[in-house]
């Protein structure tokens, strides 16, 4: 392999929110221990090295020692990176007009609820799904409407059509966000779906906005299909995406919406002031999707051989869990409700004993997600089977414990 992804670059003392931001988390989730030994996989924020390209074009930026205003008009090579990436990657044409710099996915979608409903509307989601879908609804003061997914208990969860149907006929109810693929589950959702939700959202005049923010970190032989190629009438469509996961550029601020339909782009913009990107913005991506596909296909290489080792030994050491290869992401969402154990000892053994930060299943998934933790894949495979041993040991330190 050209690149050693079993190397991670050290972050303490980065301005690291995984790193150095420990009260960030410990808001959501007070119990985690978080001190230097804590391996950390609750953020989708990748530890590796990233691709020598990038870190070439960021010292190029700093050699410009001004960091005035700054546009993406005013570097044609950044749109073109995008189109050019949709065209390689993807095989669909992008046009440079549908495309407006956002500050993240995250901010696609806020500005996406803001500028087609109204404060009390609603906004249908269907969980589990990533958790800040919801808060920024609720932030924006929509309110969520949730099509719980059906999950068929082999890591195939599918989408509930008679909830999705009935919630976008319902008039208050003037977007849909979809996770394509779906974080925390991994679903990559075919054409025939992809067509389907976006008729359903059509014939109940919903907006479908698709967070395609994790569509290039995929499992080798699967294709994922942005919305955008899949149907043909995109209408209501909004594509939210960007290098921001691909190439762990979120300090940067690498992403964009794609909004083929000229209305709906201009209402999208009507009351929206595109963030500026950052110089460092423009050259980290524009450098990442010219020069950098062969390290994305090696990650995609490396996280697929973790990530089914990380099915492997989660299956031999914690046998009463369940956890599937997911077809996208990097993320797998475990189920441990065959330990029987309360959401607080499970908690409690998964966190303060085994010391290892993962994400709490009820943040994706309120009603159903208590039993469940989503383990972010996002660093070394020898870190990612510690932090599985511990678990284990932990839950047989806890057993043992209980048959004196
Ligand atoms: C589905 C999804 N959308 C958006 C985000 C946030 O992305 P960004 O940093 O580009 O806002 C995440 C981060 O994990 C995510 O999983």
């Amino acid at each position: 392999m050209k690149y050693d992804f079993d190397h991670e670059v050290p972050r303490f003392g980065t301005y690291s929110m995984k790193w150095d931001d420990d009260d960030f988390f410990k808001v959501i989730t007070p119990n985690l221990r978080l001190d230097r030994e804590t391996i950390r996989l609750n953020l989708a924020d990748m530890d590796f090295r990233c691709a020598p390209p990038i870190a070439r074009a960021m010292h190029r930026v700093a050699d410009f020692e001004n960091f005035g205003y700054t546009t993406a008009n005013s570097a044609p090579e950044y749109t073109k990176s995008i189109i050019d990436w949709y065209r390689r990657r993807h095989q669909v044409e992008v046009r440079k007009e549908w495309i407006v710099h956002s500050n993240g996915a995250i901010d696609g979608v806020e500005q996406a609820i803001r500028a087609f409903s109204e404060p009390g509307d609603g906004v249908i989601i269907c969980r589990p799904i990533y958790r800040n879908f919801t808060s920024v609804t609720d932030k924006t003061g929509r309110h969520v409407v949730n099509c719980q997914m059906i999950n068929r208990g082999d890591g195939d969860y599918e989408m509930d059509w008679n909830a999705v149907e009935e919630a976008c006929q319902q008039p208050e109810n003037k977007a849909f966000i979809l996770c394509s693929p779906q974080n925390p589950v991994g679903r990559v959702w075919t054409e025939e779906e992809l067509k389907k939700i976006a008729g359903i959202c059509r014939r109940g005049n919903v907006v479908l906005v698709s967070d395609e923010i994790h569509s290039d970190i995929i499992r080798r032989g699967v294709v994922h299909l942005p919305v955008i190629k899949a149907v043909e009438d995109t209408s209501n469509i909004i594509l939210v995406s960007g290098a921001n996961k691909t190439f762990n550029l979120m300090g940067l601020h690498c992403a964009y919406s794609i909004i083929p339909d000229e209305n709906l782009r201009k209402q999208y913009q009507k009351n929206y002031e595109p963030p500026m990107p950052t110089p460092f913005a423009i050259a980290g991506m524009t450098a990442a999707y010219n020069e950098c596909e062969d390290w994305l296909d090696q990650l995609n290489d490396y996280l697929d051989d973790t990530m089914a080792d990380a099915v492997d030994q989660i299956h031999q050491k914690l046998p009463l869990a369940k956890a599937y290869l997911p077809q996208g992401s990097y993320v797998l969402w475990i189920d441990f409700s065959g330990y029987g154990y309360s959401t607080e000892i499970l908690q409690e053994l998964i966190y303060q004993r085994a010391n290892v930060a993962l994400q709490k299943g009820s943040s994706h998934d309120p009603d159903e997600g208590g039993q469940f933790m989503r383990m972010c894949v996002t660093c070394s495979k020898g870190k990612i089977r510690e932090a599985i041993e511990r678990i284990a040991a932990a839950f047989e330190e806890y057993e043992a414990g209980n048959r004196k």
